[in-house]
């Protein structure tokens, strides 16, 4: 991820004149990774063209619409699309005829057993190659979608050979092309990428991609088609394993009486180190990070490797929630027939997905423990509910309590847990937390003020934190913010 960077409020002018010249860009797969790859090419100056097998998608993104929540992404959408930069082929042929680079945007989910599942890639990219049995002149597929590191040489070459009749050479390239997008962020991160990868075998087809990016303001990186795929394994299990490694000394911050956000600000002081992806919290949540690692684990233990780092990025990952009840229960003592409210569902701010979000675990564990648990979340609410796995399904509306406000969720709770640091919850004042019934706050990513919790006479009690002294009045540090909290006196 990239620092956030302002979004455009225009489309940035085509840099290499008139929209249309350089390699046009074809996308297969209109999710997340689709739509801001397609709108980044777009935007920076490429004719594009998107598909996805989902026919009412595509008739919502031809009309300018994004599907998806995401800061920034509807307004440069309906730009690109009014620009007629990027148009939606309503078949793979059309899509084929009207590209020169198909680039694979199509969804990698686990399967059962944690390996990756490469149904939706080798679907599409058999649905192309049937197309490219007969398509004139040279085209390449490019894998964007996260695969396996060697995905894109074996399967994909496999299937493409096999059903294009081609052989990959001089009208046929063949590439992998990771992204590195993370949500919340992703207009900035597709537009302006920290750097972009190509995996290719042959010139060609990484003259052309270079070509495609050539509007982009990043360093381009070329390897091989293995060595890219490793490279946004390696990334996601890097940053999992500073965000566990955090986690793993906000435990210790807490039992040495020290602040989590205080230390960490300080090692990542350290050039060596870097200051992001340090934050301690509820544990790392979203499509990637949890689904990356244990791909990446089943296909090292396929080739007899281990990897005991990411092993346990994901174990102390997994174990995060637990600690969080157990904070409650210290807060609360016995959990049963307390009514905590759960506040943010989503895995972190600016974005409605609840994929992987730590707000499953947290709530499994809260009812495990005999409590009754109020869910909020300013965008994400249904979404959440919709995908709770039936046992919890079927509790909704006895131990599960959707609540549509926040004063709702707070009012008359003995406990209010921060999962997410929404903005709302942040700016909330004093009169919210003072309705609540029990002591306080439980704020799992340190986002809110204790000063708030003070003047309503509250308990604040965050993960990495010492254990609040009661009452909230007597506690020294109440006073301070989370700013004053994350940035200790530094003199030089
Ligand atoms: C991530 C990667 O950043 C991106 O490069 C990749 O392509 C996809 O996976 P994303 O999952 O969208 O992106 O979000 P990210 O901002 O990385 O956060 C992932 C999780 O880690 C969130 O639950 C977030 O709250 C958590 N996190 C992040 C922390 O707990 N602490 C941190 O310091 C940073």
């Amino acid at each position: 991820m990239t620092p956030r960077a302002s979004l455009p409020s225009r489309i940035p002018p085509a840099r290499r004149g008139p929209v249309g010249r350089g390699p046009r860009v074809g996308v297969v797969g209109l999710g997340y990774v689709g739509i801001a790859t397609g709108v980044a090419f777009a935007a920076h100056g490429t004719r594009v063209v998107g598909y996805d097998v989902q026919g009412a998608r595509r008739d919502q993104v031809a009309r300018g619409d994004s599907p998806i929540y995401e800061p920034g992404l509807d307004r440069l959408l309906r730009r690109v699309v009014r620009a007629k930069r990027l148009t939606v082929a309503s078949h793979v042929a059309e899509l084929v005829g009207e590209s020169d680079l198909l680039f694979v945007c199509v969804p990698t989910p686990s399967a059962p057993d944690g390996s990756v599942d490469l149904r939706f890639v080798e679907e599409a990219v058999g649905d192309l190659a049937l197309v490219l049995r007969k398509a004139p002149g040279w085209k390449a597929v490019v894998v964007k979608s996260t695969v396996v590191p060697g995905t894109t040489e074996g399967l994909v070459r496999e299937v493409l050979v096999r059903e294009s009749g081609r052989e990959i050479g001089p009208r046929l390239g063949l590439a992998a092309n990771p992204e590195f997008l993370a949500e919340g962020s992703l207009v900035a991160d597709a537009l302006h990428p920290s750097r972009v990868v190509i995996g290719c075998s042959d010139r060609r087809t990484a003259r052309m991609l270079r070509a495609a990016y050539r509007g982009f303001p990043s360093p381009v990186v070329e390897l091989s088609p293995t060595a890219a795929e490793l490279v946004k394994y390696a990334s996601n299990a890097f940053l999992a394993s500073r965000i566990s490694f955090a986690n793993e000394m906000a435990a210790l911050c807490e039992a040495t009486g020290t602040d989590v956000d205080a230390v960490m600000q300080a090692v990542g002081m350290d050039p060596r180190l870097g200051p992001r992806f340090l934050r301690a919290g509820p544990g790392f949540g979203g499509s990637c990070f949890t689904k990356d690692l244990r791909a990446l684990l089943a296909a090292a233990g396929a080739r007899g490797v281990e990897l005991p780092l990411s092993e346990a990025a994901l174990t102390v990952n997994e174990r995060q929630p637990r600690h969080v009840a157990e904070l409650a229960e210290r807060l609360l003592g016995d959990l049963a027939g307390k009514e905590v409210a759960l506040l943010g569902l989503s895995f972190k701010a600016d974005t409605g997905d609840v994929r992987e979000s730590r707000a499953y675990p947290i709530l499994e564990e809260l009812l495990r423990r005999g409590a009754r648990v109020r869910l909020h979340d300013p965008r994400s609410l249904d979404a959440f509910l919709e995908s709770l796995p039936p046992p919890l399904h079927g509790r909704i509306s006895r131990e599960i309590l959707p609540m549509r406000t926040l004063r709702e969720a707070v009012e008359g709770a003995d406990l209010a847990v921060i999962q997410t640091d929404w903005k709302e919850y942040v700016r909330a004042g004093p009169a919210i937390w003072r309705s609540l019934r029990g002591p306080g706050v439980l704020d799992t990513r340190r986002c809110l003020y204790p000063r708030t919790l003070r003047a309503a006479g509250k308990v604040y009690a965050a993960v990495g934190r010492p254990p609040p002294a009661l009452p909230a009045a007597e506690d020294p540090e109440a006073g301070r913010s989370p700013g004053d909290l994350r940035k200790p006196a530094i003199s030089r």
